[in-house]
Formats: structure tokens, C-alpha cells, sequence
């Protein structure tokens, strides 16, 4: 028995929250990633332990502190979040808030490549999609909570994701709103269910609070 284990909607639960950036690499010391600071999947993983939750972080290369009280486990490239989100695809909830690279080179080098002072290219190949392939093996009772980055028709992309993936809910998060975004405290998330859209603006740990009282403080 966990001691001052806090009571609330999420008691008893596992909840899965990945964040940050993956990184691939090319070369020893070179990757393909993105700005990602980790810090709204960080705000989840704080808020679902908050509502009672047993919260594992899976985590990328943070500028954010790790929540007390979570357990965590940490990736560098797609390839590795994957792995581990099969190892913990029993959890009861999933959110997925990690920022992963769609592409890796497709034979990274052993050496750092030298330069040749002639046009280079790098071959890329696609990362698993983890999210996706929870969407495949989602058992009826489990609640995935997905993310969309979009640059151009928010709404649209967010929602072709959430019936692509088989989510329950999407997050979508949009880099052109004022003060939203990568590495920025604070956010403007659309949380878009099978029914309805909601929209949250604030400090990301806020909205993250909000969000998962909107979805699991509802009856
Ligand atoms: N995701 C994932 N594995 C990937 C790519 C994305 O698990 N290889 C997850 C993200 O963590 C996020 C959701 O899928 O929760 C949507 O990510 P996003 O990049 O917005 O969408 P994609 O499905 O990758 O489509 P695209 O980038 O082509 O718009
Ligand atoms: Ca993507």
C-alpha cells in the first residue's frame, strides 16, 4: 500500500504520459530532432498525479523538472519510445505528449561524417509510430489522449488524427497562437473529443490541470 496516496479520480490508475523530443542520429554527434522543452507533457504528468494517479513519465532530453512522486523511464529516438510504450501499453491512460521525430536516417554512420565541400544528402526512413499503434491494440476501457502540432488547419489535421489513431481525445496545439508552443510556459490547447471542442489558454500547467479535470471529473 502506497503511503499518502491522494484521493481522487485517478486513484488506482496507471497513467502513461511521454514527453519531450526524440533525437536521431546521424552520426555520433549529430541528430534530427525539434524544439520540444517537454514542458506540457511534464504538466500532465504532474496534473494526472495530482487527480490520484500512478504516473509513469517516459521522458526525452527535458528542459522542464521532473514532477516528485512519478516514476519515469527516458528515450532518445523514436525507436526507443516505442519500446517502452509497449512495455507500459497497460496502462489505463495514455497521454501522449512527446514531440517525435517522423523520420531517421536510414543508415547512420559509426564515424562523424567529414565534409567534402561537395552537396550532401541524408537518407531518411519513418520512425514507428507509437501512438498509432496503441490506437491498433486499444483495449475498450483504456482513454488515449493524443497531441497534433499543426502549422496550417488546426482543427481539421487534429481531428483526422483522432479518428486515424483510434484516441479518445486530442490535444490540438497550435504554434501560431500568441504565446503557444515550443519552450513557451504557457499554451492554447483545443481539446477535441468525439463530440465536442474546448479550448484552454494559460500557463501550460494550468491547461493541463483543466484538461484532465474536463475529462475525468465529468461525472
Ligand atoms: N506520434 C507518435 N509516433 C510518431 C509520431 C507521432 O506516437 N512517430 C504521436 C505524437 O506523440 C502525438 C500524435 O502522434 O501525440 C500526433 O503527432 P503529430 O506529429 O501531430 O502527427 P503525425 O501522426 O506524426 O502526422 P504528421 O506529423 O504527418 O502531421
Ligand atoms: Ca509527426
Amino acid at each position: 500500500i502506497k503511503k499518502h496516496r491522494i484521493q481522487g479520480p485517478l486513484t488506482g490508475k496507471k497513467i502513461l504520459v511521454t514527453a519531450g523530443p526524440t533525437r536521431e542520429f546521424m552520426d555520433p554527434v549529430r541528430f534530427i530532432s525539434n524544439p520540444s522543452s517537454g514542458k506540457m507533457g511534464v504538466a500532465m504528468a504532474d496534473a494526472a498525479r495530482a487527480l490520484g494517479g500512478d504516473v509513469i513519465l517516459v521522458h526525452g532530453p527535458l528542459s522542464a523538472q521532473i514532477p516528485e512522486r512519478v516514476q519515469t523511464e527516458s528515450f532518445v529516438s523514436a525507436d526507443d519510445l516505442f519500446e517502452l510504450v509497449q512495455t507500459h501499453a497497460d496502462a489505463d491512460i495514455v497521454i501522449m505528449a512527446a514531440a517525435v521525430s517522423d523520420f531517421k536516417p536510414s543508415s547512420p554512420s559509426d564515424q562523424k561524417t567529414k565534409k567534402t565541400g561537395r552537396t550532401e544528402s541524408l537518407d531518411l526512413v519513418q520512425t514507428p509510430d507509437s501512438l498509432a499503434w496503441l490506437g491498433e491494440h486499444k483495449n475498450p476501457d483504456q482513454i488515449l489522449i493524443g497531441f497534433a502540432m499543426e502549422t496550417e488547419n488546426l482543427i481539421e489535421g487534429a481531428r483526422a488524427k483522432l479518428d486515424k489513431k483510434n484516441l479518445d481525445w486530442i490535444c490540438a496545439n497550435s504554434i501560431s497562437d500568441d504565446g503557444s508552443g515550443f519552450g513557451s510556459d504557457t499554451n492554447t490547447i483545443h481539446l477535441i473529443g468525439r463530440e465536442s471542442m474546448q479550448t484552454f489558454s494559460g500557463s501550460k500547467k494550468d491547461i493541463a490541470s483543466e484538461i484532465l479535470s474536463m475529462i475525468f471529473e465529468s461525472d
